[in-house]
């Protein structure tokens, strides 16, 4: 028996990095999953990885930061399955620049538009159905980014901080509805979005920075307690947690899954 036995969760960019990770461990668990990405190559990639674990998967084309886009979405899932019980708001991006003075106005957008303003539009589309059937759990999928500023990503940390802080909000106001509102904050993923980072770090024209995965690997090294990269299986094990009837009095939280880089 899996925690999330006939459970429905809806994935936001659950079709590749991390949210690949989430749905493939929320499908072990027992849950049909209905990948929501604006990707149209990755996600049916991980719909079959998920049905060949004996799992259901459907792909809906999804940009959350459209309003339309998302309550079809939600419509889509629903009249497919039935039901939802678990969403988690992973999409997310890091914008085309870092560093003080290079982030553009485009950059700072994408990441408030993704990574904060998406959690509430998608939330905003799944809390009808939630409050209809009597409750439901969200997790947003924010990050040690966001909870203190760090050099050159002004946009991405205060998007994240933003992720927070709406996670809390949202448990309050949908308490009363028995629907929970958790966040989880992954650490280091060597994942598609950090590779881009490094390479923006690093600067594409810049010799010396040839293997960026030594740049993440000392970064690891001299911050990270447990001396380890964390992995898309990680956190996914910490979204079923706190998705499943184990965590039904736990709201309002943002735990980090991070090998202890921060430590609150
Ligand atoms: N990689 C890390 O080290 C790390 C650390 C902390 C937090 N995070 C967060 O974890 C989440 C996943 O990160 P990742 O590393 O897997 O990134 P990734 O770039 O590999 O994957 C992001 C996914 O989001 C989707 N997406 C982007 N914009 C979208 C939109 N408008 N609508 C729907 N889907 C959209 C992409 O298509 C992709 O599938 C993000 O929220 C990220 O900020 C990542």
């Amino acid at each position: 028996m899996g925690k999330l036995d006939n459970r429905v969760a809806i994935v936001t960019g659950g079709g590749r990095g991390i949210g690949r990770g989430i749905s493939l461990v929320l499908a072990r668990e027992g849950a049909s999953i209905v990948l929501a990405d604006i990707d149209r190559v990755n996600a049916p990639q991980t719909a079959q990885e998920i049905r060949d674990l004996g799992r259901q998967a459907i792909v809906v084309h999804t940009d959350v930061t459209n309003p339309d886009s998302a309550e079809a979405a939600v419509q889509e899932a629903v009249s497919h399955f039935g039901r939802v019980d678990i969403l988690v708001n992973n999409a997310g991006v890091v914008g085309q620049h870092v560093g003080g003075g290079n982030i553009t106005l485009d950059d700072w957008d994408a990441c408030y538009q993704v990574n904060l303003k998406g959690i509430w539009i998608m939330s905003r589309a799944m809390v009808p159905h939630f409050k209809e059937k009597g409750g439901g759990k969200i997790v947003n999928i924010a990050s040690i980014a966001g909870r203190k500023g760090g050099p050159g990503l002004a946009h991405y940390c205060a998007s994240k901080a933003g992720a927070i802080s709406v996670t809390q909000s949202l448990a309050r106001d949908l308490g009363p509805g028995n629907i929970n509102v958790n966040a989880v904050c992954p650490g280091l993923l060597w994942t598609d979005m950090w590779r881009q980072l490094e390479a923006m770090i690093g600067g594409d024209e810049t010799p010396e920075v040839v293997d960026r995965r030594q740049v993440f690997d000392a970064f690891l090294s001299t911050n990270c307690p447990l001396r380890r990269e964390q992995t898309p299986e990680d956190i996914g094990m910490a979204v079923a947690f706190l998705a499943s009837e184990e965590a039904k009095n736990i709201t309002g939280q943002a735990l980090n899954v991070d090998g202890g880089i921060e430590l609150n």
